[in-house]
């Protein structure tokens, strides 16, 4: 089995780190298009295997599809990252372009690949690499809500000083500080609703704090976060090997669920070995599916941006 990691930065090298760890893979080719800098990475990442014990084989390319040949599984990380005070959808103009090649590249050498995407705006990258490649929708996945749910469970941690490994938190919908909708009606420690446990106006701030999860990170860092993005590209990959059939909210092609039709969005779906196999249809209240509706007229706005760039 071979794993690609598009993009050696800070998120596609912290997926690939988690990768090999875990040993989802025989081989890992780490690809970047900065001379030398995967190879370097790559290197670095190899020197690793005694001190942490695993056996997967890290290879560097500087934009080499052809090493890539026959990846079960790409994970594209390319594209520019945001800056303090950017929105992810601001990204759109640059990082359209280098998905779009990206993504041919891979299919080109790797024709029953499973794409996951997490460069930005990854809704619309999502969309962009499932047209450009012509894959089966199941095999194109947006890694977005798996992210944003591990923030919303962060901050409920905090509010209930509980552990993590006891919430069940989902957050569906976009990808973006104002498109993303944090389930608080159907999160839950260990079955009890939260709402049992904290207050209307905690749940409205855990909520808030986490549609801007990647916001306030930015703009501590100065520039996008790598730690929780990359863990949440290696434990969708890690579902998809070890065909574990996990329930991840993941950006997928929808038509028709969720009363949406020719847009990829986040929504609850089973990972397993086909990609993503199976959407699960929550019973969204009228409040919940006035907030889908009105993030999927957001992320069909910056859809529609692609057609401009394509003529431009
Ligand atoms: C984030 O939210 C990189 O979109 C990613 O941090």
């Amino acid at each position: 089995m071979k794993i690609t990691v598009v993009g050696a930065g800070a998120v596609g090298a912290t997926c690939a780190d988690n990768i090999i760890r875990r040993e989802l893979a025989e081989e890992l080719v780490l690809v970047d298009i900065k001379e030398g800098f995967a190879e370097g990475k790559a290197l670095d990442m190899t020197q690793t295997a005694s001190l942490l014990g695993f056996n997967t084989r890290v290879t560097g390319v500087t934009n080499d599809y052809s090493k890539t040949a026959g990846s079960s599984v790409a994970v594209i990380t390319s594209g520019i990252p945001r800056k303090p005070g950017m929105t992810r959808e601001e990204l759109i103009g640059t990082n359209a372009r280098i998905v779009e090649e990206v993504s041919k590249n891979i299919l080109k050498y790797s024709p029953d690949v499973i794409i996951v995407v997490i460069s930005n705006p990854m809704d619309t990258m999502t969309y962009l690499t499932l047209k450009a490649t012509g894959l089966p929708k199941n095999r194109v996945i947006g890694m977005g809500g798996i992210l944003d749910s591990a923030r919303f469970k962060c901050y409920l941690q905090q509010a209930l000083n509980c552990s993590q490994h006891d919430l069940q938190a989902t957050v569906i919908g976009g990808h973006g500080d104002t498109t993303m909708i944090p389930l608080t009606r159907l999160a839950s420690l260990n079955g009890t609703p939260v709402s049992n446990l904290l207050s209307a106006e905690q749940l409205k701030q855990i909520s808030a704090d986490t549609m801007v999860g990647g916001a306030t990170l930015t703009k501590l860092l100065g520039t996008s976060a790598w730690y929780a993005p990359g863990a949440a590209g290696a434990a969708l990959v890690e579902s998809i090997v070890r065909n574990q059939k996990k329930v991840f909210p993941c950006c997928v092609y929808l038509d028709g669920e969720y009363n949406q039709k020719d847009i990829c969005m986040g929504v609850p779906v089973v990972i397993g070995s086909n990609g993503w196999e199976k959407i699960l249809d929550f019973k969204l209240n009228t409040e919940e599916q006035e907030a889908f509706n009105k993030s999927a007229e957001a992320v069909r706005n910056m859809n529609s941006v692609l057609d401009t760039l394509v003529q431009a």
